[in-house]
């Protein structure tokens, strides 16, 4: 059985869908229309449509049978920029055959990537092949590609997507595969994809296989190995409570069932102590408690002992704060 990834099961396959770009596709429709373009170079940050920006206008443009017309490569390939090289020449000295478009397209991913030297290769490439070869050189800086090659190429940026749009695809993809997707866990898809939806679709499928199709912030948190602060902040609680038996067996939940490490869990712990509604006194108090328990594990102390000390601790505490 073959997992279908849902990065590429929900690539846009048409301009028309691509989400966002607004400017950016208007512009690309316009070459479609003309049946012409021009060499393209597409900047901006990762996961937000560069690679399927120009996979739906190879679509648009030959039809069905696109693929038989572009060639993707990667600049940071490690076989090197001399197989780059063949590879280039090979397919773009030909014109395609069965074609109303005279031309093919070569896209070039993490252009930015090739040296000052390889790039200048390129630009002769790109100008002696340039009847039968249309070039889309994809990356993240426009600084990091050579002057020469910017001035032939028509400059696209791609801004990050809006963080609305971004909810709304994924809202959009969880209905589609018939996911559970909680408000509380597309905030934590959305605060750890950072404006990368294909990051966003990653985690939406990585959350939704680990439970069952039931997506909220503690699975999210959980398949990216990150602790739950919802979690850590109970367990700090119950403790405080005096609970000390149920706040241990919260920490032995994170340590032994969760598989996370012991300092990720002292972080969130002292991270949400500065969230508590105490006195600033005691704030300081317990932080001194984490400091030592963090110098213990740094020091090779095993983490379940040190951790339920901790607790331990903190219960007292709490008790000496409620008098
Ligand atoms: N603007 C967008 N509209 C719709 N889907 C997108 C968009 N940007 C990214 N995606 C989704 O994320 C995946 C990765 O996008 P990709 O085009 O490879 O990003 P980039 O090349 O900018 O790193 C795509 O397969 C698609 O599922
Ligand atoms: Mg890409």
């Amino acid at each position: 059985m073959s997992i279908e990834l849902w990065t590429e099961k929900y690539r846009p396959r048409t301009l028309d869908e691509v989400v966002d770009h607004e400017e950016v596709i208007s512009r690309l429709k316009r070459f479609v229309e003309e049946r012409n373009i021009p060499h393209l170079l597409f900047v901006g940050p990762a996961g937000v449509g560069k690679t399927t920006t120009i996979l739906a206008l190879a679509q648009d443009l030959y039809g069905p049978g696109y693929m038989n017309f572009i060639l993707e490569l990667n600049a940071s390939d490690e076989r090197g920029i001399n197989v780059i090289r063949e590879k280039v020449k090979f397919f773009a000295r030909t014109a395609p055959m069965r074609s109303e478009v005279p031309f093919k397209i070569l896209i070039m991913d993490e252009a930015d990537s090739l040296t000052a030297a390889a790039q200048h290769a390129l630009r002769r490439t790109m100008e002696r092949y340039t009847k039968t070869c249309r070039f889309c050189l994809i990356g993240n800086y426009s600084e990091n590609i050579i002057e020469p090659i910017q001035s032939r190429c028509s400059v696209f940026r791609f801004g990050h997507l809006s963080e609305r749009d971004i909810r709304e695809r994924i809202r959009y993809i969880a209905n589609c595969e018939g996911v559970k997707l909680l408000e509380s866990g597309l905030d934590a898809i959305l605060e750890a994809s950072r404006g990368d939806l294909r990051k966003a679709i990653n985690i939406l499928q990585t959350a939704a296989a680990s439970k069952g199709g039931y997506v909220d912030e503690d699975v999210v948190f959980s398949v990216l190995g990150r602790v739950s602060p919802k979690e850590v902040r109970q367990m700090l609680l119950l403790s405080l409570e005096g609970r000390f038996l149920e706040a241990r067996e919260a920490l032995r939940r994170l340590l032994l069932e969760e598989g996370l490490a012991g300092e990720d869990i002292l972080r969130q712990i002292y991270s949400q102590v500065l969230r508590l509604q105490i006195p600033e006194s005691w704030k300081v108090r317990l932080s001194e408690m984490i400091g030592e328990i963090d110098y213990r594990l740094t020091q090779g102390a095993r983490p379940e002992i040190q951790l339920g000390a901790l607790l331990a601790k903190l219960a007292l505490a709490g008790e000496e704060m409620r008098r």
